[in-house]
């Protein structure tokens, strides 16, 4: 069995890794206070000692709000603790899956599903980072597959770390009658964090690059929400889910992605549909546990 290493293995994508995978490759799971990123020489160390064939980096600084308010942390822990792992990674011959994020198509002007070589100028401080962490990653492990992953839901699940995310927002609000914003100027994916784990092991064997990984967006993420709230609960979304007209009024939010590399480079079988397909399975699937 191959040997795996999953960074951020606590975390809500590794959490979810770890659970699916765990019978087919031996996993190693160091948690933050056994490995700490940031710390380039306690990397190397664990590398040499633990001879990982492939390591899933998904250890990071995810809250964009924390990002812009401790810059400095950001950097150390999604730059260089990033850099650290690839360093480690190159030295002894492991092949480095990085997870990156949409956020580095904000700022983009363009719109419909942007490429993976379009140029780029994030605003933010998280997207700032993850750009230059895929540049310094790829500088030091040109095998390196760089996964630019979308919003990710799923619900609540025990012993698995789950944020705040489309699907629970939404869910909580139906129960409690509150109401919910959504920008119309916005087209972004968001994906069953499901598929993002289901299709990882064929992430092993790619060429080194940039890869989007993740839902297409065709409509805007209130009209997204709305549908979702709809197959929900059968009602109008009306009460629940409010439009924002106002938000983003220089130019539209495009984070929206090409999926076609991915889908090629790895003979068609890493596939994302839509938003609104991976939701309607979502919803489905939930209802047959039920
Ligand atoms: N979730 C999303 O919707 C989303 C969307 C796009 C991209 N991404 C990216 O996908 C990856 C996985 O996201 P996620 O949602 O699973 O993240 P998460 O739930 O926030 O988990 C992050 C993990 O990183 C660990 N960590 C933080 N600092 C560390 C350090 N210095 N050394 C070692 N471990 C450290 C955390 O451990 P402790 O909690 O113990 O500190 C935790 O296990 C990240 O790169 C994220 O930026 C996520």
């Amino acid at each position: 069995m191959q040997k795996v290493l999953i960074t951020g293995a606590s975390g809500f994508v590794g959490s979810r890794f770890v659970r699916r995978w765990d019978n087919d490759y031996i996993l190693l799971t160091p948690s933050h206070s056994e490995l700490d990123i940031t710390d380039a020489r306690s990397v190397d160390e664990f590398f040499l000692q633990n001879t990982p064939q492939v390591v899933i980096h998904l250890a990071a600084i995810s809250n964009t709000g924390l990002c812009e308010q401790n810059p400095e942390l950001s950097h150390r822990v999604n730059v260089e603790g990033a850099v650290n792992v690839a360093s480690a990674a190159a030295r002894y011959g492991a092949k480095m899956i990085f997870f990156s994020s949409d956020q580095v198509y904000n700022g983009n002007r363009e719109s419909g599903p942007l490429d993976e070589d379009v140029a780029l100028s994030p605003v933010n401080v998280y997207g700032k980072d993850k750009l230059e962490a895929e540049e310094r990653v790829l500088a030091v492990s040109p095998t390196a597959v760089v996964l630019r992953a979308t919003w990710m839901y799923d619900r609540e699940r025990e012993g698995m770390l789950t944020h705040a995310n489309f699907v629970v927002n939404i869910v909580k609000a139906t129960k409690e009658r509150s109401q919910l914003v959504f920008p119309v100027r916005e087209y972004r994916g968001i994906t069953w964090v499901r598929d993002v784990v289901e299709y990882l092991p064929l992430t092993f064997s790619l060429p080194g690059g940039v890869y989007n990984y993740g839902a297409g967006a065709a409509m805007n993420t209130y009209e997204v929400a709305c549908c979702y709230c709809e197959m929900l609960v059968g009602l109008h979304a009306g009460p629940v889910i409010v439009p924002d007209y106002e938000r983003y009024p220089e130019h539209e939010r495009n984070l929206s992605m090409n999926i076609d590399k991915i889908f090629r480079s790895s003979g068609g079988t890493i596939y994302f549909g839509s938003t609104m397909d991976g939701l309607r399975i979502f919803t489905e699937m939930e209802e047959c546990l039920r």
